[in-house]
């Protein structure tokens, strides 16, 4: 039998929250609703859904390799060249390329914890060393991260705003850290949850480009609703995307993901609706928390993390039971604490009176 490499078999593979067939298949429920993954509370832009009923005829063909036509849409959109962008089978897999890119075995990458897992994920598949960095009450200490970047670290990983926390890092603290580290060290700043945001120290990431070391993450899972097709974009120098683009495969994104991202770019409303369902949403949770004497981070994202002052896990079957499916924690090391992705509103109130009611 052919073996692995040892660093492949040492991975704990990432566990997706529970889809809810399976859910409603194993309990026996009439409805589930899932604020598991962050998803768009009001599902995907209607002009997207549209786009991609007109287009199903096409699938036959092998999708645009450079995505031409929704590079033209986005570069536009952000005021960048075409130079600067790089479409990824979601964000996840642009992380997995400039891994592919620019780390070797024995190399150092700088990380926080708990945050991200996937950033585990793939410096453990390349056998790269991790350097983590404690999270500060909640929040990234980029200082102490600074502190640990030495000439061996090839990757530092910020996710802003975090994922699970939802705290972010301010505009200030972050130049500071990118002037600290070297120029020849790669800064991954994951902006998955960007469109959420609200604060006004929070950092307007590009004009950080010109320093040459830094790769912006976004994608079209969170506030576009995409995240079934998997789509995600990088934003970089030309000479990282260009080595981005060395290490993909010809026809990453799928061809329905192109056309309905397009579109989807194009639905401001769908987009303004998002976001008020979830600050809405989030003003909603604050005061219902606050109400159960339960303690929050506050977040800049579409989901809270919760002290629950009990098993987390035990909370998350409770809730399963009830066909409601959050995050527990437990991966992340954090055993009392669930993960709630802020949902409709009807969502919400059925989720805050099975908090109310639970065990
Ligand atoms: C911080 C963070 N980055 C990236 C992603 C991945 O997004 P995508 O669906 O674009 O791969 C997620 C998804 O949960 C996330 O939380």
């Amino acid at each position: 039998m052919p073996t692995a490499r040892s660093n492949i078999l040492k991975i704990q593979p990432y566990e997706p929250g529970r889809p809810m067939d399976d859910v409603k298949r194993a309990l026996g429920l009439r409805s589930v609703i899932k604020l598991a993954s962050n998803e768009n509370p009001i599902g995907p832009s209607p002009k997207a859904v549209r786009a991609i009923k007109k287009f199903l005829g096409e699938i036959h063909r092998y999708p645009d390799g450079g995505s031409y036509y929704l590079l033209e849409r986005l570069a536009q959109h952000l005021k960048l060249s075409k130079k600067q962008i790089i479409f990824g089978n979601g964000s996840n897999e642009i992380i997995e390329l400039a891994s592919r890119a620019y780390l070797r075995e024995g190399d150092e990458v700088v990380l926080a914890e708990p945050s991200f897992l996937v950033y585990k994920l793939v410096a453990q598949a390349v056998g790269a060393k991790q350097v983590t960095v404690p999270l500060k009450e909640f929040w990234y200490d980029l200082e102490a991260m600074a502190e640990k970047v030495s000439k061996r670290t090839r990757i530092v990983y910020i996710a802003n705003p975090d994922n699970p926390t939802g705290s972010y890092v301010t505009a200030e603290k972050l130049g500071r850290f990118l002037k600290k580290v070297s120029s020849d060290t790669l800064v991954i700043l994951d902006e998955a949850y960007w469109e959420f945001v609200d604060a006004d120290d929070f950092p307007k990431s590009f004009r950080y480009l010109k320093q040459g070391n830094v790769l912006i993450l976004r994608t079209f899972s969170k506030a576009y609703g995409l995240a079934g097709l998997r789509i995600g974009y990088g934003i970089a120098s030309p000479a990282i995307i260009d080595a981005l683009h060395r290490t993909r495969q010809p026809f990453n994104v799928n061809s329905v993901a192109q056309t309905a991202a397009a579109a989807a770019l194009k639905d401001k409303d769908h987009l303004k609706k998002t976001r008020t369902v979830v600050r809405k949403g989030k003003e909603f949770w604050y005061r219902e928390l606050d109400r159960m004497g339960l303690e929050y981070i506050p977040t800049q994202a579409n989901f809270i993390l919760v002290n629950v002052r009990q098993s987390g896990t035990a909370l998350f079957q409770q809730l399963l039971r009830r066909g409601i499916i959050i995050r527990d924690m437990k991966a992340y090391g954090l055993d009392q604490f669930v993960r709630i992705t802020i949902g409709t509103q009807e969502e919400n109130r059925r989720c805050v009176r099975a908090l109310q009611e639970r065990d």
